[in-house]
């Protein structure tokens, strides 16, 4: 497998798989893989006769109390995992390479990113959404490929793919749990055996809201505050938001329909936690 490093080289490596008429898809990480991304490999090579997957921890998404400097650094086993799954390349570009000097672009959308995550995370999704669109330009992938467990980072994606005209399509996977439910993130291993216990009350929740939703609850004030009851029980657990909204404007809806997002997110210790669920 090889590593590409700078952008000239992997749009060299794309373009001439697309000249012998092959097709490539994109798996957009920040390293630290794991069996959820496992997934969305194997999802990409099934669709495409090359897979690349970029490990780049994208400073502009984290602010300034976030865990950038922390965040979880494995390239030689991410490397080893991705190989294993069948990628193709590793882009894995130093920060100067998708930032030169004297940048003064970014990608900022007028709606969209201050909710959810982007109301807790001011920035968040402006830095997401800037070093997507760059991956996607560098790459010129036919698909890329991510998890449904960042529901509303897809939301500004696929914003960002439809007004930038873009032609990649964007393919969503589902969220990939552990045996006992909780979702897989890099993160999760910041969690003590107790956080990790207290972190369940997440999937437990999602759980719930299924449960409800199946028996034909499609009230947002009675799953949001069902949903919320669970998470108070868990008394260490610090509710971020509580939210039914429609998966492409990320606006509350009060009434659920197929389709709708019920998203969560919480503080365990110093560890933030989100989960989801798209509803039938
Ligand atoms: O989901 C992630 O890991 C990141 O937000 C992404 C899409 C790779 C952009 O840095």
């Amino acid at each position: 497998m090889e590593i590409l490093r700078t952008v000239a080289e992997l749009r060299r490596w794309s373009r001439a798989l697309h000249c012998e008429g092959k097709t490539v898809a994109l798996v957009p990480t920040m390293g630290a893989l794991h069996a959820g991304h496992a997934s969305l490999i194997r999802a990409a090579r099934a669709r495409a006769s090359h897979v690349v997957v970029s490990i780049f921890v994208n400073p502009t998404q984290f602010g300034p109390n976030e865990d950038f400097n922390r965040y979880p650094r494995a390239f030689e086993a991410d490397c080893a995992l991705a190989g294993a799954e069948g990628a193709a390349v590793i882009f894995a570009p130093p920060v100067e390479e998708m930032y030169p000097a004297g940048a003064a672009t970014f990608v900022d959308l007028y709606s969209l990113t201050d909710r959810l995550d982007g109301a807790s995370r001011p920035g968040h999704f402006r830095g997401v959404a800037t070093i997507v669109a760059k991956l996607l330009i560098a790459a010129e992938p036919d698909q890329a490929i991510f998890g449904q467990k960042d529901a509303a980072q897809v939301a500004v994606i696929r914003r960002v793919v439809a007004d930038l005209c873009l032609p990649t399509e964007i393919v969503v996977c589902p969220i990939v749990r552990d045996s006992d439910g909780l979702a897989l993130s890099s993160r999760n291993v910041f969690l003590s055996p107790i956080e990790r216990t207290q972190a369940l009350a997440l999937s437990r929740t999602v759980r719930l809201v299924e449960a409800l939703s199946a028996s034909g609850e499609r009230s947002r004030s009675i799953l949001v505050s069902a949903a919320r009851k669970v998470m108070s029980a868990e008394p260490d657990l610090r509710v971020d938001y509580v939210a039914l909204v429609d998966w492409a404007t990320l606006q509350p809806v009060d009434v659920a329909v197929p389709g709708s997002l019920f998203a969560l997110a919480a503080k365990v210790g110093p560890t933030r936690l989100i989960d989801n669920t798209i509803l039938a």
